[in-house]
């Protein structure tokens, strides 16, 4: 009942201020001039610029909303949403929502955990930039390197590789509907982190357009800005239109398992193992486990033990047998594939689907989310990992992924790029909650879960600062949801996701944006020159 009464209202108040405040904006037909002086002759004006009230805005903005609690009446919608289909138009967009003082959010794959490439958290005045059309893939296999723009999935960058050669990969994320653009800028991990990285430390050269209009490469930026884009979060630094990714090298042959275990399996004691050796593996044998619920009559969790290994199915049974006897793997339990079949497993793809699946932008289920993350730095009790269980089976509102860490991921600088967790840490960890139910309750039920799942975890992750991950976006780290102002606000999270690197990218960002006109309630504040650096530190 309160909770009803506070929706209500707080939707009043959306729609009344964004009514309000759309009349402060210039005309459509001023911003709609801008664009046709700015943009190439070529522009079909009606498929870049899309206003609230038709049909094609509606669909634009719905098209790539992967968090279902961000479609609400409620949610604050963008005042135009500007759908460029090069860099030329990326570039007249960004000068005239300039000219115009407009704010701008930048979308590529839409699947920001707390929807800010598509809205705000509180109301105010701002354009959407969607970049789903720049999706070209250029492949060069003999220089091992890939042009991919940053509307382009993860998906359809595997599948463009893999046309033309099957020893060839790159690592980054499972889940082929995220795009290159928020993912690669976040960092990106995924199964071959272990080996070749984050997707950021594999990045060779950039585009973006700066806040002056600029269409810049690597050279023309420099190595600070250069820096910044490879981990520091999407939309602080520009609008980034393609990557220029270095290809890694994969066997043609690589074997991949699932084991499930129930705790009368022993599963409790196997997680527990599984965090003493994960980390510590060999860099080719890549071994995850999740505690997921089970659906049936009886609530229960069970541990899902999911492996990627760089070789054949007799090597991976060695590794097996010598570091981890206990899960009794077996033959029967591999699977042998190519390093692109492996994507699509990693997927949740494993029943023979065509390759083209990983070009099906839909392909994610979308739901209802909130998730959480920490990095572990040291071995959790065993009495602790009997409570999580109690709470992923008796709940049944979420889960945990558990990806380790350790081999090249220890050997990279912290300061390398701006992703920090580097050596020290055993696995990272996921809590995440999805639900299909639009009810404010259940809403509240699952935020209330990941909230407590998180508080529990609290004795057992890194601290000072409790580290997180900005791929994994979660408002609840700052002070209050709104858009940071000052350093000392913006610290709170801005040191858990960046740790040290936090100082040098607000540096870079007074240097190539010191208006802030790249921002959200996330976004790096500028360090200009006149601030006083010692009440920074
Ligand atoms: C189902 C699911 C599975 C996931 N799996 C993984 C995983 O395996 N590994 C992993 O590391 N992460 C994973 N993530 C997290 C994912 O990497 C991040 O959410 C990522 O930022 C999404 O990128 P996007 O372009 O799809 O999202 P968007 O919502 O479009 O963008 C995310 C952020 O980047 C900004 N941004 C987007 N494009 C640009 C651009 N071109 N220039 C500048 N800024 C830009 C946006 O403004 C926003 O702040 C997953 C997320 C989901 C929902
Ligand atoms: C411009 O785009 C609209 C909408 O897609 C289309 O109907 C129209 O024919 C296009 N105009 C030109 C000149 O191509
Ligand atoms: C938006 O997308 C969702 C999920 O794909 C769909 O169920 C819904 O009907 C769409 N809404 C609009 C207004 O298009
Ligand atoms: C890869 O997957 C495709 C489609 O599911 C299948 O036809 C093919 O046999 C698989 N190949 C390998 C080497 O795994």
């Amino acid at each position: 009942m309160g909770a009803c009464s506070i929706y209500l209202t707080l939707s009043l108040l959306f729609s009344f201020s964004i009514s309000s405040s759309s009349s402060s904006f210039p005309d459509q037909d001023t911003f709609r001039r801008c664009l046709s002086l700015r943009a190439p002759l070529s522009t079909n004006l009606s498929q870049l610029l899309h206003l609230p009230g038709t049909p094609s805005y509606n669909y634009l903005l719905n098209s790539s909303i992967q968090n279902l609690r961000f479609t609400s009446p409620s949610t604050p919608k963008p005042l135009l949403l500007l759908a460029p289909a090069d860099a030329l138009q990326v570039q007249a967009s960004v000068l005239c929502c300039r000219t115009h003082g407009l704010p701008l959010r930048v979308r590529s794959g839409g699947h920001d955990y707390e929807g800010l490439s598509y809205r705000s958290e509180k109301p105010t005045d701002f354009a959407l930039l969607d970049l789903a059309k720049l999706r070209s893939i250029s492949v060069d296999i003999e220089r091992s390197s890939a042009w991919v723009d940053t509307g382009a999935t993860l998906g359809e960058l595997y599948y463009r590789i893999a046309e033309q050669s099957s020893t060839h990969g790159f690592p980054a994320g499972n889940c082929p509907t995220v795009a290159t653009g928020g993912h690669i800028s976040g960092g990106g991990l995924g199964p071959l982190w272990r080996k070749h990285g984050l997707a950021a430390d594999n990045v060779l050269d950039a585009k973006l357009v700066d806040a002056k209009g600029r269409i810049l490469d690597r050279a023309a930026m420099g190595e600070n800005l250069f820096w910044a884009i490879r981990g520091g979060g999407g939309a602080s630094f520009g609008i980034i239109i393609s990557w220029k990714v270095k290809l890694v090298p994969v066997p043609p042959t690589l074997t991949a398992f699932t084991i499930k275990r129930a705790p009368e399996q022993g599963a409790i004691e196997l997680v527990s193992k599984w965090q003493t050796i994960a980390h510590d593996l060999h860099e080719d044998l890549f071994l995850k486990v999740n505690i997921v619920s089970v659906e049936g009559e009886e609530r229960k969790a069970e541990a899902v033990f999911n492996s990627l290994f760089l070789g054949d199915c007799d090597r991976l049974l060695q590794y097996m047998e010598r570091s981890f006897p206990e899960l009794e793997m077996e033959e029967k339990d591999c699977r042998e594939m190519s390093w692109i079949n492996s994507t699509l497993y990693y997927a949740g793809l494993s029943h023979g689907e065509p390759l083209e699946s990983l070009l099906d932008r839909g392909l994610q289920p979308k739901e209802f989310n909130k998730a959480k993350c920490d990095y572990v730095m040291k071995p959790i009790p065993t009495s602790a990992w009997e409570a999580i269980w109690e709470r992923v089976a008796e709940e049944g509102a979420g889960s945990l992924y558990m990806d380790p860490c350790g081999g090249k991921m220890s050997e990279i600088l912290e300061s390398e790029v701006p992703y920090p967790h580097r050596k020290g840490n055993i696995f990272f960890v996921q809590y995440l909650s999805t639900w299909e139910d639009s009810g404010i309750g259940v809403e509240n039920e699952h935020l209330k879960w990941t909230g407590r799942v998180f508080d529990f975890m609290a004795p057992y992750v890194s601290s000072n600062p409790r580290a997180a991950y900005v791929n994994y976006r979660d408002l609840d780290l700052g002070k209050n949801k709104g858009i940071s102002t000052t350093y000392s606000e913006a610290r709170v999270w801005g040191e858990k996701y960046f740790k040290g690197n936090f100082k040098r990218l607000a540096i870079v960002k007074g240097e190539v944006d010191p208006e802030n006109f790249f921002s959200n309630e996330q976004s790096i504040p500028p360090l200009l020159d006149g601030d006083d650096l010692r009440a920074w530190s």
